[in-house]
């Protein structure tokens, strides 16, 4: 679990010598984080030693801040050594055109969240990925398709 309070302080001293730091901390947090959600809020005000309600009106105006974390599954497809050799760059690549998002991101709705890990200790059986925390292994472009619609259910 990430420290989202560690995370926002070392985010804002990043960033606090810039101009109008706010939206590029709270777009460096959406990125890392996910969502600004209350708590988050709370903490970028202290920080920064503005009011919440500062804080809060931006990220209601800037539509692309998610603003609790998203339910969706988490899609993390290895791409250590092992696994490239078996193909895991084309399942990569097939991810990102299937959910139109970059590893790394989230699609718009929350469903998906795409990630990249180096090794899930399941190299004999790659290409490997880890669908919300569950270790799949052979995976190809029609399996991953498979294995996500069973972990939505
Ligand atoms: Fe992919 Fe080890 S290299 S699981």
């Amino acid at each position: 679990r990430v420290d989202v309070a560690e995370l926002v302080r070392s985010v804002v001293e990043n960033r606090r010598h810039e101009r109008g730091p706010l939206l590029v901390i709270l777009h460096d947090l959406n990125d890392q984080l996910g969502y600004i959600d209350s708590t988050v809020v709370e903490l970028v005000a202290g920080e920064l030693n503005v009011s919440r309600a500062d804080v809060h009106g931006v990220v209601t105006f800037y539509t692309d801040f998610r603003t609790e974390p998203a339910a969706g599954v988490s899609l993390k497809l290895c791409r250590a050594e092992a696994c490239k050799a078996v193909g895991a760059e084309r399942v990569v690549e097939h991810a990102q055109q299937v959910f139109g998002v970059r590893v790394g991101e989230t699609t718009p709705d929350g469903s998906v969240t795409l990630d990249q890990v180096f090794c899930l200790g399941n190299c004999a059986l790659g290409p490997a990925a880890q669908v919300n925390g569950k270790t799949h292994g052979r995976v190809d472009e029609n399996r991953l398709v498979e294995i996500l619609a069973s972990a939505e259910t």
